[in-house]
């Protein structure tokens, strides 16, 4: 059987992302086999992480398997030696890859080059382990996924990508709300609108934090400078200074909304100070919840 890699959130289709989220539902309330007994994951990390690592590492433990935290400054990927030779390597030692990247094309490598699964743990275009977490967790809240609102407000970011390809694959409205030039890329929002053709979700592309949050049953926002982007965070202050999510626009929203973010937050800057530490905040539900779907995500890719 042919090796499947989880890059894109779209790389599964909406039946298959279905089985992740019931899978993991299941093993959040019955507990894990050690299905992976024996398995090796490989993390590898070129910026910094707290859940991701976390919440993988103990994913392998509780599958039966075990998890190698490789960081950059070891590894080098790219520049110690060439990412093929890595994902050759390491195919020949473990059974699957989780990698965070900066460029997207540095993921795609690996899983071009190994002969095991490679896991998207985060690059610069998209976080799909993180929309499944998210996605979980608004099931979870509100008991179905189909036809409800999710507003995103802030940059059109790599988490903010992989909610939308997901929403549009799981039939979630979807509306973003972003300062002009920071919006979803084109190409990615072409792709999203294709795929929401199946699903029946609506999806909209706006530039008013208001008129996304209006009634939406999920109201999510991410940080306005990601990894990478230090050197544009004074700059990012200013132009999203109107896309900070706070009590006034948590009062359009639905009555049973729920606030989520992938954290690590800038409090004070995307969400005001804090907000994300009191009801209607579920952020420590998305971030158990990594370790869930991620044990479902494993025990698929890397299971026999
Ligand atoms: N949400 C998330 O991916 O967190 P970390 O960067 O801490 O892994
Ligand atoms: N958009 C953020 C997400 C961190 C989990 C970043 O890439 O830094």
């Amino acid at each position: 059987m042919a090796k499947r890699d989880f890059l894109s959130i779209a790389d599964f289709s909406a039946a298959e992302l279905w089985r992740i989220l019931q899978l993991a539902l299941q093993m959040k309330a019955e507990g894990t086999q050690p299905s992976l007994s024996g398995r090796s994951l490989a993390l590898i990390f070129e910026k910094p992480s707290l859940r991701t690592r976390v919440s993988f590492d103990v994913a392998m433990q509780q599958l039966g398997g075990h998890a190698l935290y490789l960081s950059d400054a070891e590894v080098g990927l790219g520049r110690r030696e060439p990412v093929s030779h890595v994902a050759q390597v390491l195919s020949r030692y473990v059974d699957g890859i989780a990698a965070r990247t900066f460029l997207h094309r540095t993921v795609e490598l690996l899983a071009e080059h190994a002969s095991i699964p490679v896991v998207n743990a985060l690059s610069d275009a998209e976080h799909p382990c993180q929309a499944l977490a998210d996605f979980l967790t608004i099931y979870e809240k509100h008991g179905s996924l189909k036809g409800l609102a999710l507003a995103y407000i802030g940059d059109g970011n790599n988490v903010a990508a992989s909610l939308a390809l997901g929403a549009a694959l799981l039939g979630v409205d979807f509306r973003i709300a972003s300062p002009r030039g920071y919006e979803l890329p084109e190409p990615l929002w072409e792709r999203t609108l294709g795929l929401a053709g199946a699903s029946g979700a609506r999806l909209q592309r706006l530039h008013r934090p208001a008129e996304a949050a209006r009634g939406a049953q999920a109201l999510y926002t991410d940080v306005w400078t990601s990894m990478g982007q230090e050197s544009e965070a004074a700059e990012r202050r200013l132009i999203f200074k109107s896309f900070q999510v706070n009590e006034e626009l948590l009062a359009l929203a639905d009555q049973k909304v729920i606030l989520m973010h992938p954290l690590p937050a800038h409090q004070g800057e995307e969400v005001a100070p804090g907000l994300l530490d009191r009801p209607p905040s579920v952020v420590f539900d998305q971030a158990e919840n990594r370790l869930h779907v991620q044990k479902a995500l494993l025990s698929q890719l890397l299971g026999s």
